[in-house]
């Protein structure tokens, strides 16, 4: 089966960690798009524009499935996506909200990018949500084992106040587990995890990782390669209207 994944940078690298994880078996093809990053502070029509292209871009690709490992576009535009297209397309907030229900969490806290926090997509099952708009420009300029990086983490958690666990609601997060973890005791939910256990695919062919970056840079290229442990190639990929 051919998994189409895509964010607006290596974010959605976490998600396709826990499927490759759960699905070793299969083709993945991966988009970032570097080029236009961070998409959490963008409008709604930009971020549209982003997201159609990519989608069309996997398709172009044969892919079978698509998820979308951004929780901006998931928070803001999934239900728009999934009327417009005809390929099975999946987000990674249905899957995270539906952990969180079964599981019956309580006193749940949400870190994520501005829009997502702006859309209220997580409300239902969250009692304080913070917007972390440095996240994403340190973790995409490898500042995450900085004075910096921990400042910006310390504040955060300062704002959010106690919460039993805490929802990386932006796919860029857990790579800042360590550093979080070590400023707080809350537990931690990866919405990749919770997209694995979620997706029904199966899982009898042989890996393979395609990665398409729309900017490729030498730091990009570090990286990446802190976040994925398999084999993969890798492509610069710019897409025109
Ligand atoms: N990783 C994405 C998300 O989950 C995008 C973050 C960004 O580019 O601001 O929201």
């Amino acid at each position: 089966m051919r998994v189409g994944i895509f964010d607006s940078g290596i974010g959605g690298l976490t998600v396709l960690n826990c499927l490759i994880e759960s699905y070793p078996n299969n083709e993945y093809i991966y988009f970032g798009d570097t080029l236009n990053l961070p998409y959490g502070t963008k409008s709604l029509e930009q971020l549209r524009e982003y997201a159609d292209k990519i989608i069309n871009f996997l398709i172009s690709k044969r892919v079978d499935i698509i998820v979308i490992a951004c929780g901006t576009i998931s928070s803001n535009l999934y239900e728009e996506i999934k009327e417009k297209y005809s390929i099975p397309i999946i987000d990674v907030l249905t899957p995270t909200v539906k952990y969180i229900k079964e599981n019956n969490l309580n006193n749940v806290g949400v870190f994520a990018t501005p829009m997502t926090i702006k859309s209220g997509a997580l409300n239902s099952v969250v009692n304080n949500s913070i917007s972390c708009p440095l996240f994403v420009p340190l973790i995409e300029s490898g500042k995450i084992n900085t004075k910096e990086c921990d400042e910006a983490v310390i504040d955060y958690l300062k704002r959010l106040g106690d919460c039993e666990y805490i929802i990386l609601g932006c796919t860029h997060y857990p790579v800042l587990e360590k550093v979080i973890n070590k400023h707080s005791n809350s537990k931690l939910i990866n919405m990749g995890q919770c997209v694995s256990n979620y997706i029904n695919i199966s899982n009898e062919g042989k890996l393979k990782v395609t990665l398409y970056f729309s900017l490729l840079s030498d730091e990009l290229l570090k990286n990446i390669s802190t976040i994925i442990k398999t084999p993969y190639e890798i492509k610069q990929q710019v897409l025109s209207n």
